[in-house]
């Protein structure tokens, strides 16, 4: 009998549809001018306004004027796409300035983008072992899937150390050889628990150690600092990382990715690395809407302020009527629910009967029995989408039987 290449497809999302883990997207088109509202297309058609409360645009920069006008601005000046590679034509002068401002940003000499930040860690740590032979890479656990990427792709030897456990870092660090070349990968701010990292002790033990570091803020770029460098800037490490890694889709709601570091590395991976030379650069709209947000963002340190109340406040409200709320100390609220199943169906009743939008988490994502919703409250979210909020998860806890504070059901 003939190999069915089909019937192995069906087999695959056979599997996962048993795990309850089977994805469905929410077909939303988001109202300018109107964050967080949006327009949610249901299975039969119909539109239904919602509330967006997992958007990674964390801060609404996708609706800021500012950003909108930039975009537009390059749109009628220069056109559509970038017209190519960085090398052939794709260099435009929004390019060069948005590198500046990031390089700025970060207190370092250049930078350098590339087409997303999944992107730009994939290649700079595939680069970063081609041109350190013998490189020994110590990647934090739960490192983004990008980075392992990046990590595999490289080959070198590589070490993983248990999720911010600085002691179990050092015993691999000393346990390897004195004078090999060695670079620690970590996050700032982990997207799935809200739990940021220890930086001031990973500098201390790369120095210890003579590691160079590579940073991902990717989660607290435009959010953490006084001028949004991230919580290298808030805790006033930025210049002893190597390699500062962010995005510009998430915080300054655009999209593209990005690092910065010394020039004479910047030019080493921009020289070596394919992700960035074989693939057509971002379009002037985008990369002038991203130098927009991250000019607007570093002036406006109150709509940081303000998104962290939001966040302790949404904190503080789950919990009063005992929602498991996972502890989290950045702008990230987990609410844990522990099975795939249940997590879908909250989320789903909270879509169909309150116009709440907030997805299920499920594995791979994160561990099997953490999955849970993950909530990011935005300064635009208003004590009254609160009230409504808190009102509908009180609801539908006691309703699908789900676990609360203290892992008693209700
Ligand atoms: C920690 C981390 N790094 C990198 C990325 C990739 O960034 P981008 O969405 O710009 O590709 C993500 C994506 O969500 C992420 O969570």
């Amino acid at each position: 009998m003939a190999f069915s290449y089909k019937s192995r497809f069906e087999d695959a999302l056979e599997a996962v549809r048993r795990e309850g883990r089977y994805r469905v997207f929410a077909d939303l088109k988001r109202i300018r001018g109107r964050f967080p509202q949006a327009l949610w297309t249901g299975p039969e058609g119909m539109e239904r306004e919602v509330t967006v409360w997992c958007s990674n645009d964390y801060l609404g920069q996708g609706q800021n004027p500012i950003v909108l006008n930039a975009m537009h601005e390059a749109i009628d000046l220069a056109g559509s796409g970038s017209g190519g590679t960085r090398n052939i034509s794709g260099t435009t002068h929004y390019h060069v300035e948005l590198e500046a401002e990031l390089a700025d940003l970060h207190g370092k000499e250049a930078a350098l983008l590339f087409t997303s930040g999944y992107v730009s860690n994939e290649a700079t740590l595939e680069t970063l072992q081609m041109i350190l032979p013998g490189l020994i890479i110590f990647s934090d656990a739960l490192n983004h899937a990008s980075m392992i990427a990046g990590i595999r792709h490289g080959r070198a030897e590589k070490h993983v150390f248990r999720h911010n456990d600085l002691e179990h870092l050092e015993s691999l660090l000393r346990a390897a050889p004195a004078d090999a070349p060695k670079l620690i990968a970590f996050e700032s701010v982990y997207s799935m628990d809200g739990d940021i990292a220890d930086l001031k002790g990973l500098v201390a033990l790369a120095k210890r150690y003579n590691c160079m570091t590579y940073l991902d803020e990717v989660h607290a770029v435009g959010m953490y600092g006084k001028r949004g460098g991230g919580v290298a800037e808030r805790d006033g490490v930025m210049g002893e990382i190597d390699i500062i890694e962010g995005t510009l889709g998430k915080a300054f709601g655009v999209m593209g990715g990005y690092i910065t570091a010394d020039a004479v590395l910047i030019d080493a991976i921009r020289s070596y690395a394919h992700g960035f030379i074989f693939t057509t650069s971002l379009p002037p709209a985008l990369t002038a809407g991203a130098l927009a947000s991250v000019r607007w963002l570093k002036q406006h340190n109150e709509v940081r302020e303000q998104h962290q109340e939001r966040a302790a406040t949404l904190k503080r409200r789950f919990a009063e009527v005992g929602l498991p709320v996972m502890p989290s100390v950045s702008h990230i609220v987990p609410v844990l629910v522990g099975d795939p199943v249940h997590t879908k169906l909250v989320s789903d009743m909270l879509l169909m009967d309150h116009g709440v939008y907030v997805q299920p988490i499920n594995y791979p994502t994160v561990p099997k029995g953490t999955e849970r919703l993950r909530f990011t409250p935005t300064p635009f979210h208003d004590d009254r989408m609160f009230d409504h909020l808190v009102k509908a998860m009180d609801k539908l806890w006691s309703h699908c039987n789900v676990k609360r504070l203290g892992g008693v059901a209700a």
